[in-house]
């Protein structure tokens, strides 16, 4: 069968491999692949700075972003041939840590878990992968190819999920203004949910044409390219990793605030940075700053219920390129407009 694989650490080493199929375990789900979305790990991975081989191996099946159609499931596996599902990318650490003894392999406190398609696990770039059902996630036939969608939104879910925790903290404290910076998938996901939630809310993002004015405007939101004036949020979701952007989200929150990071950014970027003045604010104004990342299954089922609830003409809209698996080269090619662009397989 066909798959994407790279060699992690060599830039530019994607190709397309013909690797053998999977013959499933008796515990495993048999799953043919339908979409895969890419993402900007994906691009991290490709540039060769980012991800790991299973061990003893040179080559990564890459993807994490799934959709497929089981097409062999164990009995008593809670799942049956024809079902669509989606994969967990995140496996639990062996020892395990207390919070993947629990379920929470999202929070893993000893870095040792593995994820597929990333971290020492292969991914589901390829034509079948097999699934443990208890990493197996059901998606209906509602929404159709959106359905990849899901991993991206579960990752938004527990952002979410996180915020409103924290928010707990205090019994008064109510969000009311939300800024989102960055219109990628995250950023524009983010948006959704934000907005589900009833929120007022503002996106920061630096196209000044395509499509991401327009679905911000969608969404009822408002859609910023430059100064943001006075605007004082509640929440900020930053989902650029860009250091000049979360610098200035660190100080614009309203007091008892709360920042969520989302991007992954890489290193190298040095300023004069005030850590005096930057604490007392923090501890004057009880803001809080925090990372996110990954999705347990809990998440999952979150970001079903959000994708579920969304206009699906909106939602398509994210999707801006769909590229069958032989055009894989495109598929990962950067363009203006692209928001989310989905490799197709051949059924
Ligand atoms: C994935 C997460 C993963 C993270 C770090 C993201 O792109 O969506 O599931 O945990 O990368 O590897």
């Amino acid at each position: 069968m066909q798959a994407l694989t790279i060699s992690p650490g060599i830039p530019d080493s994607l190709r397309l491999d013909d690797i053998p199929a999977p013959t499933p375990p008796r515990d495993r789900l048999l799953v043919r692949a339908l979409a895969l979305g890419i993402c900007g790990t994906d691009h991290e991975i490709l540039a060769g700075h980012y991800g790991t081989a299973p061990p003893g191996h040179d080559r990564l099946v890459i993807g994490h972003e799934s959709l497929g159609v089981v097409e062999h499931a164990p009995p008593d596996s809670g799942f049956a041939v024809g079902e669509r599902v989606v994969g967990v990318v995140r496996r639990p650490d062996p020892v395990p840590c207390p919070a993947c003894a629990v379920g929470e392999w999202d929070m893993c406190r000893n870095g040792r878990y593995t994820e597929r398609g990333i971290k020492e696990r292969d991914g589901f770039g390829a034509g079948h992968f097999l699934l443990d059902p208890a990493f197996a996630v059901k998606v209906g036939g509602d929404l159709g190819l959106l359905a990849v969608l899901t991993e991206p939104a579960s990752v938004v879910a527990k952002a979410w999920d996180h915020i409103e925790r924290i928010g707990a903290r205090s019994l008064a404290w109510r969000c009311r203004t939300v800024l989102v910076t960055g219109a990628g998938p995250v950023g524009l996901l983010a948006a959704l949910m934000a907005v589900q939630r009833g929120h007022t809310v503002h996106v920061l993002d630096r196209a000044e044409h395509g499509p991401k004015p327009d679905l911000v405007r969608a969404l009822g939101a408002t859609y910023h390219t430059g100064d943001l004036g006075d605007l004082c949020p509640d929440v900020v979701v930053e989902c650029t990793g860009a250091p000049k952007v979360i610098l200035d989200a660190l100080r614009r929150n309203a007091r008892d605030g709360i920042v969520c990071l989302t991007g992954v950014s890489s290193g190298g970027y040095l300023m004069n940075f005030d850590v005096g003045d930057f604490n007392r604010e923090m501890v004057l104004e009880n803001i809080v700053v925090f990372g996110s990342v990954n999705a347990n299954l809990r998440h999952y089922h979150m970001a079903l219920a959000a994708l579920g609830k969304a206009d699906p003409v909106w939602l398509g809209r994210l999707i801006t390129r769909r590229v069958p698996l032989a055009g894989w080269r495109d598929a990962f090619e950067k363009r203006d407009d692209d928001i989310k662009v989905v490799i197709t397989f051949p059924s």
